[in-house]
């Protein structure tokens, strides 16, 4: 035997002088549920940890987790049935909730980057991420509408708008929109593969933005997001987003498709961003509560082999925790 791959695996000295890829608080974008009133929280149940919190309280809970190294937030509204329509119009409301959430954020954290999701479903009485017409999610008016609401977040203080609606054509859209109203510096982080997939479901209850069940739409988002049979097509979506002016760009879910990211990061030069999502944190949490898995073990496993398979950023709920940990 010449080789002996064990002798670089011996102690703990060696094996970090070898290590490929270390998790840090740097990699962190986590994602944050809002809704209105005062000194309000609300625990998700599919997803231990994470709550629904009034802009007080979440403005609060981002300096704390600015202190813990986490440097960039993607925040979702929880909107009230009154506001929702089929237009999606309360989106680009300039004294909307989201609009006011990042004013506020913006205030007393300005160093925190704000990455608000731009799609329709929080706002849509469908739970669509576009606009029905004539029973179908219709892109072309679906690209007006994201294009308003990135205008209006851009307006608000956002850094960088993430539309995560797969409408086809909607960087260029978003692009054209904000360059129009001198937002050049607003970035884009498009949702450039994401696939139609059951992961989701714990996000949807936090939002109530399931799509409604009617027999005149459709009833899952298989006709915009991708088919999880496929890895090609991922290809297609991340080059057409590039050549749209797209600055990051990112697949989700994320352990499920690591496969897709590693393939991706061979191919394009932009920042990859990969989305652990609602469902695999569940999954990793309910384990954990019943004592099968360690929760911190797994935490950190699950972030690094992300990255290790070539995510630049990682949007998880898990990073206030997993920057404790880090951070010890
Ligand atoms: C909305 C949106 C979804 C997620 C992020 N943005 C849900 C969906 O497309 O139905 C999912 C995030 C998660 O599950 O953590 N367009």
């Amino acid at each position: 035997m010449f080789t002996r791959n064990r002798r670089l695996r011996s102690n703990a000295s060696i094996r970090s002088l070898i290590q490929e890829t270390q998790l840090t608080t740097n990699d962190f974008v986590l994602p944050m549920f809002v809704m209105e009133g005062n000194n309000k929280k609300e625990a998700i149940s599919s997803m231990p940890g994470v709550f629904r919190q009034s802009l007080d309280l979440t403005v609060q809970q981002v300096k704390e987790n600015y202190a813990l190294g986490i440097k960039a937030i993607n925040i979702y509204m929880k909107v009230s049935d009154n506001l929702k329509d089929n237009t999606g119009k309360e989106a680009w409301n300039p004294n909307g909730l989201m609009q006011t959430a990042i004013k506020a954020i913006k205030d007393a954290v300005p160093e925190v980057i704000i990455m608000p999701d731009v799609a329709l479903d929080p706002y849509s009485i469908y739970g669509h991420d576009g606009i029905i017409k004539n029973g179908k999610v219709d892109n072309d008016s679906t690209l007006e509408a994201l294009a308003n609401m990135s205008v209006s977040l851009a307006e608000a203080g956002a850094d960088i708008v993430a539309p995560s609606d797969m409408m086809d054509g909607r960087v260029l859209a978003i692009r054209e929109a904000l360059d129009e109203a001198n937002y050049t510096d607003c970035g884009i982080l498009s949702y450039a593969a994401k696939y139609a997939s059951a992961f989701y479901g714990p996000f949807r209850s936090a939002l109530d933005s399931a799509p409604v069940d009617s027999q005149d739409i459709p009833e899952d988002k298989k006709t915009y997001q991708m088919d999880f049979h496929n890895s090609r097509e991922a290809i297609t979506e991340v080059l057409d987003d590039v050549a749209e002016g797209a600055d990051i760009i990112m697949i989700k879910p994320g352990m499920p498709y690591l496969d897709i990211v590693s393939k991706v990061r061979e191919i394009i030069t932009q920042p990859i961003a990969v989305y652990q999502v609602s469902g695999e944190y569940a999954m990793i949490k309910a384990a954990a509560q019943n004592g099968w898995l360690d929760n911190d073990k797994v935490l950190i496993e699950s972030l690094t082999s992300i990255k290790r398979a070539g995510a630049d950023m990682i949007f998880t709920y898990a990073a206030p925790e997993v920057a404790k940990l880090l951070n010890k």
